[in-house]
């Protein structure tokens, strides 16, 4: 039976032209904006609650919730502050909904705005998108140019603006007190929370995050019914949603996937991955960014959805699944990973910033054979102080970068033990001078 889900967010994709307001219009783009602007505010954030739509930018946060602590009678102005920064590693769905359709995401911001009555949008770029940047600005454009945006949304007495805000290329500006703070004009350093962005956010006033196909998939959800799309998912999250399939595939790519996908599908199906490369078998995979915990092969009928993942002490994360086969090298592939979290700390939090290094080096010198016995209890020893595990979840760090370098950690070393104990066994790699599997997952 064919796995490919109904396509919401992808509807356009592969039509010509599909990223200007004209395609956007000639499929029905617009009107429930339209539709919409006939709503009272709070039935719109009714409906998004009704939906069940989680957040795709990695918590999974309940999107109509988190409108909702948006006070109504605050007398500030309010804000959307739409995440494109997109930089955790496996994940690239983002950059292909800017690409193809960004009126999609404009059309959903326009709804979000008219709902939470903001009346200033902005659209954090990633800074190496440009490409995707200059797209989104063209389409930003054309939407002035529609009276969509500007000083009366669509005729009516209800005026929005939306920028583009470039990064500079710093994944600690993808987490939204980090990001608010770029928008503000200085180093993107997290903020404590509470107070959390919807109640004091951008310049002090409530602001909404949101990832870019979280709000790419409202048009949909006001045009057919929050019904229609909390019964695509399960019990707690509705929808679908887009997943980076990346790493030792036949077929690489972004799918869409209904939630009750489980990652074998993914990996297997010919609507997907097409299975593994000839006489591969699968080793490890992580299943939403390089955030989330390592699963071995034997965990992969886990369905792609929030509360599945959570049940096995992982998460659903960005979308971004990570194959890695049996020639691949994990010390080496974990040594890949905490290289990333050590160059992206911002060195606010001490656990933070001295154990992501620390975590690196004794990697590093594992893999470079020159492990000695107690290498591995320190490397858990510094995890542990960094986001004790498990439970997950409970960083001691001001933002989620510390817990997302500590929990790939524990888990390689935990689930595959064997394999960091057999290089200071040898006293050198096992996989030799190719440790990165048949199409090298995390090569670098
Ligand atoms: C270190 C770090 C990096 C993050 N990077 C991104 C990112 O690139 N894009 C994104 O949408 N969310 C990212 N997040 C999650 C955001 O903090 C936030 O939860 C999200 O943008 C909220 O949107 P959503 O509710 O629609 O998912 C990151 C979080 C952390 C801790």
């Amino acid at each position: 039976m064919p796995l490919a889900a109904e396509k919401i967010i992808t509807r356009n994709w592969g039509r010509p032209d599909s990223w200007t307001l004209d395609a956007y219009k000639g499929t029905g783009g617009y009107a429930t904006l339209e539709k919409v602007l006939g709503m009272q505010p709070a039935q719109i954030i009714d409906e998004v609650k009704k939906s069940n739509l989680r957040g795709r930018g990695g918590a999974g946060f309940p999107t109509g919730m988190k409108w909702s602590f948006v006070p109504k009678d605050s007398p500030k102005p309010k804000y959307l502050a739409v995440n494109a920064d997109e930089s955790e590693p496996g994940t690239f769905k983002d950059r292909y909904i800017l690409e193809n359709d960004p009126h999609m995401l404009l059309e959903g911001i326009a709804i979000a705005s008219f709902g939470l009555g903001v009346h200033t949008a902005y659209v954090y770029v990633r800074g190496e998108f440009r490409f995707q940047a200059e797209r989104l600005q063209k389409a930003i454009d054309e939407a002035y140019r529609a009276g969509i945006f500007g000083k009366k949304l669509l005729g009516r007495d209800f005026a929005l603006d939306c920028y583009v805000v470039r990064g500079a290329g710093a994944y600690i500006c993808g987490e939204e007190t980090g990001m608010l703070e770029s928008l503000e004009g200085k180093k993107g350093w997290p903020r404590l929370k509470p107070p959390f962005p919807a109640v004091v956010g951008l310049f002090g006033c409530p602001t909404v995050v949101n990832n870019v196909e979280t709000l790419a998939a409202v048009p949909a959800i006001l045009q057919k019914g929050a019904d229609w799309f909390a019964k695509l998912g399960p019990d707690k999250s509705g929808g679908t949603r887009m997943v980076c399939l990346s790493g030792s595939v036949n077929r690489p790519g972004v799918f869409k996937v209904m939630l009750s996908t489980t990652v074998r599908e993914l990996i297997e199906s010919p609507d997907f991955g097409q299975g593994m490369p000839p006489g591969r078998k699968v080793k490890a995979v992580i299943p939403g960014g390089s955030s989330a915990p390592v699963m071995t092969a034997d965990e992969l009928d886990v369905a792609l959805e929030f509360e599945a993942l959570k049940q096995i002490q992982n998460m659903a994360g960005s979308g971004g699944v990570i194959v890695m086969d049996d020639a691949t090298c994990l010390v080496r592939s974990l040594w890949r990973v905490s290289r990333f979290y050590a160059e992206e700390s911002c060195g606010q939090c001490t656990p933070c910033r001295e154990g992501t290094p620390w975590m690196t080096r004794v990697l590093r010198k594992l893999e470079e054979g020159r492990g000695e016995e107690g290498d591995i209890e320190t490397l858990l020893n510094v995890a542990q102080s960094i986001a004790p595990y498990p439970p997950m979840g409970l960083g001691q760090t001001i933002c989620a970068l510390g817990d997302a370098a500590a929990l790939p950690v524990h888990s390689f070393v935990v689930k595959f033990r064997q394999e960091f104990e057999d290089h200071i066994r040898l006293g050198k790699c096992p996989f030799g001078d190719k440790p990165w599997g048949h199409y090298g997952a995390m090569t670098a």
